[in-house]
């Protein structure tokens, strides 16, 4: 009867779900009993032909009574038991030396979720989890009261501001699901999501240990920069850049624009007015609206700081405005390339440029010019040439021999790049060595 639940995702989620339906069972079926029995007697006995029935002296069951009181006690006790048992499973992580947890902070804001990763990795209303390993999620808030809730792992709870709540759960199978805010916060409660993909242990690695999203921000112009950043740090939630007024002024003309406040000042949006309201959006509330933002102050970069306000400096209309995504992939047919040239894409793509450089200078990792047939040492004094067995190798698995002079920094691309492209960069690579 009634079973509504969404898909099971975590471990717990069968026996959660089991007591859940078990109670409701038990409830429905006690409602239609004890109605049931009501209705049926009260039209079974009622007054009929007018004549009154005397009702007959019942001196009671001792039987009954002790059946009645018993059997639903131990019912009950039995439910509060098996609550509890499961409760405490789902409080807190198991010691299990075979299985080390991942931990993540998340920190709820109006109207956005944060997380971050043991390694620095940072990302917002998006977290990825491996399939099998317990996960636990330690939740606080910036501004009001949240709460975060993932359906189908069944975990539930309310991120506080100044304390520190949590979450543990273990996903069993693979997949996106929805994370919600699950305590209303303000206007835009209802687009307070998150995603959680589940995905295998090797996948998580790749994916923790890929900063390149990071390191291509900081080869990104300040503008482009601006332009992630309004998506990412979800200023589009509430500025739009069209002129609509959403739940904060928009974006269209502000720079330079002559700016009404609540309490009857003005001023000229410059770089220090945005910089001011970035950090501290309660210092000055613009005329029409409330002070619903959150402050910036610790969470955003002076570099990111500058990259907003040249984002901002060219919403004037002039031109409309691109995408708010990073740098665009054009339409190539790649089977019409050399590989030498499908392999420099890669190069490209792949932002092996911010470690690896074209022209002799050692940067994080050793340079590709003069790189293919090199021969020599790795960390652990064995000899290597650098052939293609080599390269595919370092490409694949580079934790597994390290260049001498070098540390272990390149994430592993095991089952993100296909034998054709690893192909391809060993062809370019070869090319850069080879040429001038
Ligand atoms: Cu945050 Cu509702």
């Amino acid at each position: 009867m009634f079973r509504y639940l969404p898909e099971q995702g975590s471990e717990i989620a069968p026996r959660l779900d089991w007591i859940h339906n078990w109670i409701t069972d038990l409830s429905v079926f006690f409602t239609i009993a004890i109605c049931g029995a009501m209705i049926y007697f009260a039209i079974r006995y009622r007054k009929q032909g007018g004549v009154d029935h005397e009702t007959p002296r019942i001196e009671g069951s001792n039987f009954l009574e002790i059946v009645w009181t018993v059997v639903p006690t131990i019912i009950c006790i039995w439910v509060a038991y098996y609550g509890i048992v499961i409760y405490n499973e789902m409080v807190d992580v198991k010691e299990d030396p075979e299985k080390e947890f991942v931990l993540i902070n998340a920190q709820g804001y109006r109207w956005a979720w944060d997380f971050q990763y043991q390694n620095g990795k940072t990302t917002t209303n998006e977290i990825v989890v491996p399939v099998g390993r317990p996960t636990k999620i330690i939740l606080t808030s910036r501004d009001v009261i949240h709460s975060f809730f993932i359906p189908v792992m069944r975990v539930k709870k309310d991120a506080v501001p100044g304390a520190y709540s949590h979450v543990v759960f273990t996903p069993v199978r693979t997949g996106e699901y929805p994370a919600f805010c699950t305590e209303y916060c303000g206007t835009n409660h209802s687009s307070m999501l998150a995603n959680v993909r589940v995905v295998s242990e090797a996948e998580f690695q790749r994916w923790k240990n890929d900063r390149s999203d990071e390191l291509s921000k900081l080869a990104m112009s300040p503008v482009d920069l601006g332009r992630s950043l309004y998506v990412d740090k979800g200023c589009n939630a509430c500025h739009s850049l069209d002129g609509s007024a959403v739940v904060g002024p928009t974006f269209l003309n502000l720079f330079g624009s002559e700016r009404k406040f609540t309490d009857g000042t003005t001023t000229v949006a410059d770089e220090n007015y945005i910089r001011e309201s970035i950090l501290y959006p309660a210092s000055k509330i613009s005329a029409g609206y409330q002070n619903l933002m959150p402050a910036f102050e610790g969470q955003i970069s002076d570099n990111e700081i500058q990259g907003l306000i040249e984002f901002i400096r060219t919403i004037d209309g002039s031109q409309p405005v691109p995408e708010p995504v990073a740098a665009e992939e054009e339409d190539v047919d790649l089977s019409s390339l050399t590989p030498v040239e499908r392999g420099e894409r890669l190069y490209r793509e792949k932002i092996c440029f911010t470690c690896h450089s074209l022209d002799g200078s050692a940067l994080v990792g050793p340079s590709f010019k003069d790189l293919y047939g090199r021969k020599g040492k790795f960390t652990d004094g064995q000899e290597y040439v650098a052939d293609d067995d080599y390269i595919r190798g370092s490409i694949l698995e580079p934790g597994s021999e390290i260049v001498e002079g070098y540390v272990n920094a390149m994430p592993p691309y095991q089952g993100q790049l296909s034998d054709e492209q690893i192909d391809d960069l060993i062809a370019f690579i070869q090319s850069v060595s080879n040429g001038d």
